[in-house]
């Protein structure tokens, strides 16, 4: 069913399980995703990029994942993620998306505050919710420019001010966590010293401060005691891409491999859409949302 994200997202469900936010772009994607949800009976996120969006086309992939939403009975809402034009955002607050990211995050601290404030007074009248970030969460690829890491994660008293400026209802946190994989070989060396790993120590602090739920970016790669620890410290979404992309990849190219003869792509895009739905459903797990539609049809 297509909910809103206020109803798989609440006081009730912070800090004792977690939401994935799955990417998609594509009829295989959204429905592994709804399988997924289904088998664990947990309740998720669909999310597009804007790269997703003008893959698929806006009104193509939005109808693609409103129908697999509704037909499904796992409770979906959906999201979009990190997007910098306005315009867009309004298109899908107007096209059944229930909440929405503006990622102002590269601006000096005063526009993303002003830009952010504009996308709330939006959305807020039309009952979406608006997602920010503050600090950088970088792709892996970025690393080779930045110094120290730390520059650029959130403070979490410049976090409690520009949730209480901007009344978003969700805050992306820099703490650590990268997006994507990098393939760079020589950034693959300097990342292997770095590690991906949370700051703990900085997600309690700002969620002592910030009472809204935290969302983790480019979970994937994350070491799952760092995950589980997240969840305890606030983290209510988790973004997840990559690893669903990498566990569909990899079976795609296995049943190449495997199976030159098949010319049909639909042999070839089921077993790859069956495993990235293995893959989401460890991820479900692993947050512990799994079983939670009882949680909620008792609310
Ligand atoms: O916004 C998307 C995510 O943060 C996904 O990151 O590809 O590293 O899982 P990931
Ligand atoms: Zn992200």
């Amino acid at each position: 069913m297509l909910v809103h994200i206020g109803s798989i997202i609440n006081k009730k469900t912070v800090g004792k399980y977690a939401v994935p936010a799955f990417n998609t772009q594509d009829l295989e994607t959204c429905e592994a995703i709804a399988r997924a949800g289904e088998a664990q009976r947990a309740p998720l996120i669909m999310q597009t990029s804007v790269g997703a969006l003008e893959y698929a086309g806006v009104e193509e992939l939005v109808g693609l994942m409103r129908t697999v939403a509704r037909k499904s009975k796992a409770p979906i809402a959906l999201h979009q993620d990190h997007c910098h034009d306005f315009n867009l955002l309004k298109k899908l607050v107007n096209l059944g998306y229930s909440s929405v990211m503006i990622d102002a995050s590269h601006l000096p601290y005063q526009e993303n505050l002003k830009l952010t404030k504009a996308v709330v007074h939006y959305a807020h009248k039309r009952g979406v919710w608006v997602q920010a970030e503050l600090g950088r969460i970088l792709g892996s690829e970025d690393w080779q420019n930045v110094k120290s890491g730390q520059d650029l994660m959130t403070d979490p008293i410049d976090a409690a001010k520009f949730v209480a400026e901007t009344r978003i209802d969700t805050l992306a946190v820099a703490v650590g966590s990268m997006h994507g994989i990098p393939v760079n070989p020589k950034i693959k060396k300097v990342l292997s010293t770095l590690k991906e790993h949370i700051d703990l120590k900085r997600l309690r602090a700002i969620h002592e401060k910030v009472k809204i739920p935290l969302v983790l970016h480019g979970a994937s790669g994350v070491p799952d005691t760092q995950m589980r620890a997240a969840i305890r410290l606030g983290v209510a979404i988790f973004n997840i891409d990559t690893d669903l992309r990498v566990a569909f990849n990899k079976a795609l190219r296995q049943n190449l491999k495997k199976h030159p003869e098949i010319y049909d792509p639909r042999k070839l895009l089921r077993p790859a859409a069956d495993a990235l739905q293995q893959e989401a459903e460890k991820k479900i797990k692993l947050l512990k949302a799994n079983g939670k539609f009882i949680h909620l049809e008792r609310k």
